[in-house]
């Protein structure tokens, strides 16, 4: 079987987790500290901070910005659960907004349209790794009419004085608007490194803070240290290093610092993640050159004007195919040992969101998007032949299902 994703382990990081597990030092420690060093000149951000997971990093980060009860947060429909659900936890709305027709992420226009009085944060999600027009989400937030209406709860939201642009990267390490990387295109930014993303941890996340100049990011790292450390103003390597054993806790915190141990891995993943992104863009390149000239196929952007993904999976259409058909089409790809999957099925239509009264038909791109889709694997270790064989698998089981000479409706 051709496995949907595969972390990329080799000698090299091996040999950096076990020089970790050598080291006698295992949970945040110097490792923790340099990878968050070595994102902050990648990303080109102003502070970075390493958690256990990207949905722990937004909640403490949406509980700092003070969003709770009666705030609402616009999120687009098509994101995978996480996004809404952080949201929920804090207490406050998810107000969903739905996708433009040409790619699958976030309306801008959307945006403007749903902001009201009680807008306090804009969660834009780059899907695929092809990051959101944060230049024209920036113009929305900061227009006169938004401003007017943003009424500040909290410190933070006083000081910036508009609604928080945040960005949802968990696919989109590496990728770019105007040759700027995702990290520095908003206000902060999330990316997840859990085992199936662009670059892994096994589990974790980081929160990369690029706020205005009112705001203090040194101060705003030492905080965030305390707050996913139970608010612990002095973490255990620096009681160690200090030969100090007095700490203090302003405030219950949580608890989701990163471990060494999984920084380890970041290290190594970040040290030849360009070679991670070529890898990507040929798979891509090969997977467009297979389908453009099939009738059936739709293609999904990965540059589009000044903005470049970092091609965290490929997302196939099948033109004219239902619901059904799609999913028969997996099941006839499965059956060759090729596994595929479904980026994303959109939040109305899972059942938490569906009993909060969110539907699917108020999202009609979503939809659009969704029923016909179908997620390609796209990896480092993947091999040529290996993709080869997908796209023979891919082209077959269209054949299959939808018959021989399939062009789709035009
Ligand atoms: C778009 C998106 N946002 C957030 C997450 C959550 O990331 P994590 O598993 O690190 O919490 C994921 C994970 O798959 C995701 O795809």
């Amino acid at each position: 079987m051709i496995p949907f994703s595969r972390p990329h382990i080799d000698q090299e990081v091996i040999d950096e987790v076990v020089a970790t597990l050598r080291s006698g030092w295992i949970t945040t420690g110097p490792r923790t500290k340099a990878f968050e060093e070595r994102l902050v000149r990648y990303c080109g951000c102003k502070a970075v901070v390493a958690v256990s997971s990207w949905t722990m990093g937004m909640q403490v980060f949406l509980h700092w910005w003070g969003i709770g009860p009666g705030d609402e947060v616009i999120v687009p429909a098509y994101t995978y659960c996480a996004t809404a659900n952080v949201i929920v936890r804090a207490g406050a709305t998810p107000v969903m907004v739905d996708i433009n027709p040409t790619d699958f992420n976030v309306s801008v226009d959307a945006i403007a349209r749903a902001i009201t009085g009680r807008t306090k944060a804009v969660i834009a999600v780059d899907v695929a790794g092809m990051p959101c027009n944060y230049p024209a989400i920036h113009n929305v937030v900061a227009a006169a009419g938004a401003r007017r209406l943003f009424r500040p709860a909290s410190a933070q939201q006083e000081s910036l004085g508009r609604i928080v642009v945040i960005g949802d990267a968990a696919h989109s390490l590496g990728a770019t608007v105007a040759e700027v990387r995702t990290g520095a295109l908003c206000d902060m930014t999330c990316f997840s490194f859990h085992a199936v993303k662009n670059l892994t941890t096994a589990e974790g996340g980081a929160l990369c803070f690029n706020l205005p100049a009112a705001f203090d990011h040194e101060a705003i790292y030492r905080e965030f240290c305390a707050l996913v450390l139970h608010g612990q103003d002095v973490d255990a390597m620096a009681k160690s290093q200090r030969r100090t054993w007095r700490y203090d806790v302003k405030e219950p915190g949580f608890k989701c610092n990163m471990t060494d141990l999984h920084a380890a891995l970041g290290l190594v993943e970040l040290g030849r993640y360009q070679g991670n992104l070529d890898r990507r863009r040929d798979i891509f390149a090969a997977y467009d050159a297979a389908f453009q000239a099939e009738g059936w196929a739709l293609l999904p952007p990965s540059v589009s004007g000044t903005r470049v993904s970092s091609c965290h999976v490929y997302q196939l259409r099948v033109r004219g195919a239902t619901e059904e058909q799609r999913d028969a089409i997996i099941q006839a790809i499965y059956d060759q040992g090729v596994a595929v999957n479904v980026h994303f099925i959109p939040l109305p239509m899972l059942t938490a969101y569906r009993k909060r009264d969110y539907t699917i038909s108020d999202y009609p791109e979503s939809w659009e998007k969704y029923h016909n889709e179908i997620s390609l694997p796209v990896y480092c270790d993947l091999t040529d032949d290996q993709v080869q064989t997908v796209v023979e698998a891919v082209k077959r089981a269209v054949r299959e299902i939808l018959g021989e000479g399939c062009q789709g409706p035009s």
